[in-house]
């Protein structure tokens, strides 16, 4: 059951660090039941442990998370999982020395019949031919993109209520982003509401309904996605105007016989927080 505002998961003033490191700073954002949240941000901005905090990797230090009406701030990882989010994170939950076939017919067995079992194994190719073709071939040795998509055929088969995705994206080729979506939008379809983390900003504000922003661990946009274009050109503008300030006061810096350097690099550093666009 989800709370009244129909939001699967409600996040509030949530910290989180690593040991001494502060990370996180007052996170707040919800998920819509069903609904496509894109959480967008540069490089180290919070977004992996945003994905981590959610599901219980990583506690949080303040603050609290809501699944589904259970506050679930202070569960382990597996009982969140238990509860119905699931998370497909590069190189997690794919078994390199099974074949493919052994790695779907695990995650499916321990859910229900042997009659279902074959059943679901043919869901699973049906929804990713490329898996169908390898169902002998090692895991390991598949590409990383084959083994996103494995681990997205074990989440569209047993939809879960939240599918946090990190990153799915990274380092592939845009063929095999093209299917990585594709298998995001069954999932969708099958009733799942999805975080999706993502620095390449285009391809999930297409999917997405709305968008969060994170920069240096703190939330600096929440609405919906077509708002977010706004924010990200903003992000962009303000780094044109940090570029021209900067060639101002390298100028100066030369003038007055300081090192340029060290006034670009601190400008460069300034200008490119929270935009990768
Ligand atoms: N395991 C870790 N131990 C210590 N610091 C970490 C760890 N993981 C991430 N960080 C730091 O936390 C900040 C946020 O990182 P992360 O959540 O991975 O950002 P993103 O996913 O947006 O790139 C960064 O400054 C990063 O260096
Ligand atoms: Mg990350």
């Amino acid at each position: 059951m989800s709370d009244p505002m129909g939001n699967i998961m409600e996040v509030e003033h949530v910290d989180a660090a690593y040991g001494p490191y502060r990370a996180l700073f007052d996170v707040s954002f919800t998920i819509p039941a069903g609904g496509v949240v894109a959480l967008i941000g540069s490089n180290g901005a919070g977004k992996s442990t945003v994905a981590r905090t959610i599901t219980g990797l990583v506690q949080a230090t303040a603050g609290t998370i809501r699944f589904d009406g259970v506050d679930v701030t202070q569960k382990p990882a597996w009982q969140i999982a238990r509860l119905g989010v699931a998370s497909v994170v590069e190189g997690r939950g794919v078994f390199s020395q099974l074949t493919v076939e052994e790695n779907l017919t695990l995650t499916f067995r321990q859910r229900g019949t042997r009659k279902e079992l074959s059943r679901n194994l043919e869901k699973a190719y049906e929804s990713f031919p490329a898996l169908g073709e390898r169902r002998t071939q090692m895991a390991g040795t598949l590409s990383g993109g084959q083994q996103r998509l494995l681990s997205l055929a074990k989440v569209l088969v047993i939809p879960p209520k939240l599918l946090v995705a990190d990153e799915l994206s990274l380092g592939l080729a845009p063929v095999v982003i093209d299917m990585v979506y594709q298998g995001l939008e069954k999932i969708r379809a099958a009733g799942t509401a999805l975080l999706i983390v993502e620095q390449q900003v285009d391809r999930v504000l297409k999917i997405s309904d709305k968008a969060v922003v994170l920069d240096r661990g703190s939330v600096t946009f929440e609405g919906p996605t077509n708002e977010a274009g706004n924010v990200i050109e903003s992000l962009l503008a303000r780094r044109e105007r940090a570029g021209s300030t900067a060639a101002k006061l390298v100028d100066e810096a030369v003038n007055d016989g300081v090192d340029p350097e060290h006034v670009v690099s601190k400008l460069v550093d300034e200008a490119t927080k929270g935009l990768d666009a």
